[in-house]
């Protein structure tokens, strides 16, 4: 019994002798304590902080950063753009890069191409990846990334976020968030909401309601905040209910604050707050970007002059304010600290390195989609002393720089001729002609691509020269779409039509006339209208690739990758097919004598296919839709049940089989259909898909979870989402327009 009570004691003391080794003990302040709980942190450092201090952290101190407390030794807040690479340093005052060498990035793919890989795992990685970069660069909060709905083909800035369909982008967004803040680096989900037009983005007046709202276009921020744990969120240039949104109380307040129970931080867009009273009232953290006048011109010290600087200061000296608001905004700011940069076990991160670069080419490789393979004439077959003819100035044009505050300066970047060049040494010829001269910008905020893309000949001469060398080659590729610069697939404008931009259908009809084997490659952010989709004989879906991009591309033409990447969007056969009817809806409309334009979501939650299947109207590519070099079958789809409960859940499976030849992904799509509700829903709304690579002849069985959210719809009258009881159909498919099984199923 002695020994036994003995050899307790001594195994209690030796615990606590390693605990206390492991943890030595902290003599410092709490807030310094890096084991300590956050909460406790806040609480410290908050109780120690002036006045001055507090408010001093609510605002800019510079185009990207905002102060910490010197005094305490707590650091500033590092935010760096976001969401595709870490932007080059700036300027203290001005969006010019600093000219740093130390600074170029690996630019991983634009978010709509990671959205087309509709792999959750690449999200993941994506995540990781650009979070270690931006600690690296010692960021505290990435700009990005950005989940606002496609609701028009015409918006500038698709090319950032993650589609037209809530339940992807939410699927996505969670696992890129979470990949982010593994790094201690707040990921900054960004534009909060209803932000989707750049036409007169800082005047234009969403008109939503509620049930539209709720269904299309917060559910990937809610997945963020909720699922995803983000710290921080952006508020939009634009206003909903006639209020701007970085200090809208319905959005922050109400919802994001109130019913989600986010506690991080809410940023705003660059000069996105426009009053004292309600940023600080309704729920700005910090602002950043105000143009006030001495910051327009680049002075030193406007920032004392924003919102929530010095009239911030004055108005709780004069008692207009209590500090109830400020210590809440505070919090919030220590905490994202204490997550981040002071955070225990602080790491360093890693830049511009081998693992990055190929994270982004599979990345890339993964969401190129291959819309039409005319009797195969894609994986390239190529034989010794091939002639591979490449046409276009997306084939050469370095897209890295440009397109507004997602433009990087980068480690390098390999374009599409370089990449099929890369591809084929030794092996084939590859040969280039321009085809088209389209936009010779090269450069963004004083970032340049070094190249000079000018060509005085007329269109004649290049389609002339072009179509000549095609009549000598074997293959035919041509790469155009859009690029960059305004009125393209970038930030600050919106596109005019969804046409293919400088006479490339000329080009292409061209080609298709001289050769039986013409690729084109459309590389954009955004759906193109494609009237010559019957002359290609191979479409591919290109994107924004990043530093590997033209690699990444060469790897599915070639058959390297085996393509996997699915549509993000549906591709109507022209813009006036679309949900936007009206001026009204798009680009709104401006009341007479007011400063801002209304723009009314009239269409309600019939955006994209939700739309097109609605209304009957057939589409050039469907939402989802997406080739593979093999085939897969599917068989055996079911329900485990006839019926669930509303606090149940229901699994319905399917066996998917690669029937073809060589390995290859599916991305199996669930769709849910409610036949009989008491209001009008759309035919059917994705809400799950898997990605199951298989090798040739493997079957995998793949499961989905359904439960009552999957079956709800946002219930007006209620304020809340409702499941009503009846009969369901969990809709098995390939892609929205390619259902392989119908599985019926009761909610009790
Ligand atoms: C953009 C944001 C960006 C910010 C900082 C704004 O113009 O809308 O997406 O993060 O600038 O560059």
């Amino acid at each position: 019994m002695i020994f036994m009570k003995r050899t307790l004691i001594l195994s209690v003391a030796a615990i606590m002798f390693a605990a206390c080794c492991s943890q030595p003990k902290f003599d410092g302040p709490v807030y310094l304590n890096p084991n300590a709980p956050v909460e406790e942190r806040v609480e410290d450092a908050l109780a120690r902080m002036t006045l001055e201090e507090k408010v001093g952290m609510t605002h800019a101190q510079s185009k990207f950063s905002s102060r910490g407390v010197p005094r305490l030794g707590i650091p500033e807040v590092w935010h760096t753009d976001g969401p595709h690479g870490i932007r080059p340093e700036v300027l203290w005052d001005e969006w010019e890069q600093a000219g740093w060498t130390n600074d170029s990035c690996t630019a991983f793919p634009a978010l709509v191409n990671l959205a087309a890989t509709w792999d959750k795992e690449m999200a993941l990685l994506f995540g990781r990846s650009i979070g270690e970069e931006a600690r690296y660069r010692k960021k505290n909060i990435l700009l990005g990334p950005g989940v606002n709905i496609c609701r028009t083909p015409l918006n500038g800035r698709n090319f950032e976020y993650m589609g037209e369909d809530p339940y992807l982008s939410g699927a996505m967004v969670v696992p890129y968030v979470k990949g982010v803040q593994e790094n201690g680096v707040a990921a900054c989900v960004k534009h909060y909401a209803v932000n989707n037009q750049e036409f007169q983005r800082t005047q234009s007046n969403s008109v939503v309601d509620d049930r539209t709202l709720h269904e299309i276009y917060l559910p990937a921020f809610k997945a963020a905040v909720q699922e995803g744990g983000a710290w921080s969120i952006m508020g939009s240039y634009n206003l909903y209910n006639g209020q701007y949104n970085c200090h809208n109380k319905k959005l922050l307040m109400d919802i994001l604050k109130g019913d989600w129970g986010f506690d991080g931080v809410v940023v705003s867009d660059w000069g996105g707050c426009r009053d004292s009273e309600e940023a600080i009232m309704n729920g700005l953290d910090i602002e950043m970007g105000t143009w006030t006048e001495g910051m327009q011109f680049g002075a030193t010290d406007g920032y004392n002059l924003y919102h929530m600087a010095d009239p911030y200061l004055k108005g709780i000296r004069e008692g207009k304010y209590t500090t109830k608001e400020l210590d809440d905004k505070v919090r919030r700011i220590l905490r994202l600290i204490f997550r981040t940069s002071m955070r225990p076990g602080h790491n360093y991160g890693r830049f511009v390195c081998p693992e990055h670069y190929q994270a982004a080419r599979d990345i890339s490789a993964a969401g190129v989609v291959l819309l039409k393979n005319e009797e195969n004439v894609l994986p390239l077959a190529v034989e010794e002393g091939a002639r591979i003819l490449v046409v276009g100035e997306n084939a050469i044009k370095k897209m890295l720089v440009g397109g507004g505050s997602s433009s990087l300066k980068t480690a390098y970047e390999v374009t599409p001729l370089e990449g099929l060049q890369n591809a084929f040494a030794g092996k084939a010829e590859v040969v280039w002609a321009r085809g088209y001269v389209g936009d010779t910008t090269t450069s963004f905020d004083n970032v340049d691509t070094g190249q000079d893309l000018t060509d005085d000949r007329s269109p004649e001469v290049l389609i002339a020269e072009a179509a000549d060398m095609a009549k000598n080659a074997d293959y035919v590729i041509f790469v155009g779409g859009l690029n960059k610069s305004g009125y393209q697939d970038c930030e600050g404008t919106d596109r005019l039509d969804t046409d293919l931009p400088y006479n490339q259908q000329d080009v292409i009809e061209a080609l298709a006339a001289v050769s039986d084997k013409l690729v084109v490659v459309n590389i954009s952010g955004s759906p193109v209208s494609m009237p010559w989709a019957d002359k290609a004989d191979a479409i591919v879906q290109g994107w924004y690739g990043g530093t590997e991009s033209g690699n990444a591309l060469a790897d599915v033409l070639t058959g390297k990758v085996n393509p996997s990447g699915r549509l993000p969007f549906s591709v109507p056969f022209k813009y006036s097919d679309g949900p936007i009817q009206t001026l009204r809806q798009y680009p709104g409309i401006q009341e007479e004598g007011s400063e801002f334009w209304q723009t009314h979501y009239d269409e309600g939650v019939y955006v994209g296919y939700r739309w097109y299947e609605a209304n009957d109207i057939p589409v050039q590519w469907a939402f989802g839709h997406g080739l593979s070099y093999t085939s897969f079958e599917y068989s055996n789809a079911k329900a485990a049940k006839a019926s669930m409960k509303a606090d149940g859940t229901l699994k319905v499976t399917v066996d998917v089989k690669n029937t073809g030849d060589c390995d290859g992904a599916e991305v199996v799509q669930l769709y849910i259909a409610d036949p009989v509700a008491s209001i009008d829903r759309p035919s059917k709304e994705l809400k799950g898909f898997e990605k199951v690579y298989l090798k040739a002849g493997e079957t995998a069985k793949v499961t989905f979870e359904i439960d009552a959210a999957d079956l709800s719809f946002y219930d007006v009258a209620k304020g809340g989402w409702t499941a009503e009881p009846g009969e369901f159909q969990a809709l098995i498919a390939s892609s929205s327009a390619d259902v392989r099984a119908t599985v019926p199923f009761e909610l009790k």
